[in-house]
């Protein structure tokens, strides 16, 4: 009995030392390299040639250790990087062998830079479904689950960025992102920011209004178990970071997040998300299309993004212009200065673009934020200063019973001074519709 179990056992043992062997030899990334220098090979002769073959088949990896990261993409994609496979020819036309587009490489050298401070992904994986590939359209995505079996990476919440999103990338080195021509819609996204209210609400690395969250320290690094899906009506695959800021730009956020406002679940009743719906027309201009455009929800989430946190050591970065301040501008008039607070403290968050219609906001008495062009010329101006140094903490409910209204009137004592206010006040008289005229 003992003897049968030893020489089965040493079967078995065999067997495992077979398989073993056998998944050395065929590791997923060892074909790529195989075809790589065989491609190489058939285009050279001699003792080029030769060189070319007497390559090894090992793991290729970058160790960028100034920013944290060890990246083994270039084990498959063996044409990218000509320190790690010296690039004879350089005409491969087909992922993973073709060569690297335009200037990054050149300009980042990828001994330092690795990839994944740009693409994003898993860099240590060595495997297609691992290194976290993001198809650009469903059409990629079937194809690749056919020939990849292709699947989100599991345990992983950084999957790579397809353009332009790859651009929130370069934010974080760049800050002169604003003038370069590859970072358009990152540019876009953060002006968009600063003109449609988000920061009236949000903050963004700690500036802003008082509603909402961070968008550059919290959502952009907002872990996947804390967001709730559930209204998002996204399959299990598109659950991603990127998807659930977007959504919050093309759908109603009282859809995402409806609340409990007839405190079915919850003891209190609370009302759904204060943020405005930016896929329909604004009030300022109602016919035209989504406040929000397909492309202007892309270009906000890439800079949304930009703000995930990486170390990024001093060398690595570029210095930008910075931010002008109300003295250093150079407005044409006081109105136009005023025009410009205005935006910068994101009054349009609750009083819409250009103060022409209030937004919607949930069991306030009226439903709408007050439309300044027509309240602003009940105020003398210092009450209007006092209102807005003020604000209003406390709103008259609709249904008393009803929920809290998610928005209510901060007070912008402490920031908004002197010339600043001045200038506010005189934009808000300049816009103010006249009383004849309703
Ligand atoms: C196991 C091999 C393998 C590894 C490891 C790998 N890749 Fe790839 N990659 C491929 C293959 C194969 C394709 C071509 C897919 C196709 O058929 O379109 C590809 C395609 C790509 C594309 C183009 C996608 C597109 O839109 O067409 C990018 C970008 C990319 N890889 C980046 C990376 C980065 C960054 C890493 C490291 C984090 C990496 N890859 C690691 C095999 C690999
Ligand atoms: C400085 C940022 C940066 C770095 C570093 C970088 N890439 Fe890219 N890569 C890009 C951008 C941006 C694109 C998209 C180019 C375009 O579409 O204009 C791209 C495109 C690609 C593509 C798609 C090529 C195609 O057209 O199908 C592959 C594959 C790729 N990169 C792999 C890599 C690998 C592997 C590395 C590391 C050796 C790397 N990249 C390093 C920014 C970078
Ligand atoms: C990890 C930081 C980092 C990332 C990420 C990064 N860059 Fe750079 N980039 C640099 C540094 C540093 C330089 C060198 C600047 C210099 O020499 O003055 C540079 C140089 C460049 C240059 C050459 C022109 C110049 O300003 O010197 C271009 C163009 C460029 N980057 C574009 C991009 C784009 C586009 C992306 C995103 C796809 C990107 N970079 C991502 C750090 C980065
Ligand atoms: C009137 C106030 C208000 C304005 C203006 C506003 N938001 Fe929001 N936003 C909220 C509230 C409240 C939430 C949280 C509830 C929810 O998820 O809908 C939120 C949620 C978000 C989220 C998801 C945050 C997370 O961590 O889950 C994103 C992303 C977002 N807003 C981006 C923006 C951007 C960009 C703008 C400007 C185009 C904007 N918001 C304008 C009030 C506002
Ligand atoms: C988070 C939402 C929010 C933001 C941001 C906001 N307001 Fe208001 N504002 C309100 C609400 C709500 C009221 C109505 C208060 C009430 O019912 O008395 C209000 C009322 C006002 C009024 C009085 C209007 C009237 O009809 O009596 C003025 C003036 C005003 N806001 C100016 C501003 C200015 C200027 C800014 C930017 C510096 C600003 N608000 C930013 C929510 C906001």
């Amino acid at each position: 009995m003992i003897r049968k179990l030893f020489i089965w056992g040493n079967v078995l043992l065999f067997l495992f030392f077979l398989i073993a062997i056998a998944k050395d030899t065929f590791r997923p990334w060892m074909p790529y390299q195989r075809n790589y220098r065989r491609m190489q090979a058939d285009a050279e002769t001699g003792d080029t040639q030769k060189a070319i073959l007497s390559r090894p088949i090992e793991i290729k990896q970058v160790l960028a250790t100034d920013l944290g990261q060890v990246d083994r993409c270039i084990t498959c994609h063996q044409g990218m990087d000509n320190i790690a496979t010296p690039s004879l020819t350089n005409n491969f036309t087909e992922n993973p062998y073709k060569s690297h587009p335009g200037d990054y490489l050149q300009n980042h050298a990828p001994d330092k830079y690795g990839c994944v401070i740009c693409h994003g992904g898993q860099g240590i994986a060595t495997d297609f479904v691992g290194a976290g590939h993001t198809p650009h359209s469903e059409a990629q995505k079937e194809e690749w689950r056919r020939k990849y079996g292709w699947h989100p990476a599991e345990h992983w919440e950084h999957p790579m960025l397809t353009q332009p999103y790859i651009q929130g990338s370069c934010v974080k080195c760049h800050g002169n992102f604003e003038s370069m021509p590859e970072t358009q819609a990152a540019a876009q996204g953060k002006h968009l920011m600063e003109t449609h209210g988000c920061l009236g609400c949000h903050q963004w690395h700690g500036w802003g209004g008082p509603i909402s969250v961070d968008l550059a320290e919290e959502t952009a690094n907002k872990p996947l178990t804390r967001i709730d899906f559930s209204h998002s009506g996204l399959d299990a695959e598109d659950r991603t970071l990127l998807n659930w800021i977007q959504l919050h730009f093309l759908k109603d956020p009282w859809e995402l997040n409806p609340g409990d406002p007839k405190a079915l679940v919850n003891t209190e009743p609370i009302a759904p998300s204060g943020m405005q719906n930016f896929a329909l027309p604004s009030a300022a201009s109602p016919d035209a299309g989504p406040e929000l455009s397909q492309d202007d929800a892309v270009a906000l989430t890439t800079y949304i993004l930009s703000a995930q946190s990486a170390s990024i050591p001093h060398a690595y970065y570029v210095e930008g212009p910075p931010e002008k301040t109300f003295e250093q501008m150079h407005f044409s008039s006081r109105i136009q200065a005023g025009k410009w607070v205005y935006d910068k403290y994101g009054c349009a968050a609750c009083h819409g673009l250009g103060a022409k219609g209030g937004r919607r906001n949930f069991n306030y008495l009226g439903l709408y934020e007050p439309a300044l062009v027509k309240s602003v010329s009940n105020y003398t101006r210092d009450e209007l200063r006092k209102k807005i140094q003020d604000g209003v903490a406390v709103l008259n409910k609709e249904d008393p019973k009803g929920p809290t209204p998610p928005l209510y009137m901060p007070s912008w004592k402490d920031k908004i001074k002197g010339d600043e206010m001045e200038s506010l006040l005189d934009y808000l008289f300049s816009i103010a519709e006249k009383q004849e005229e309703f």
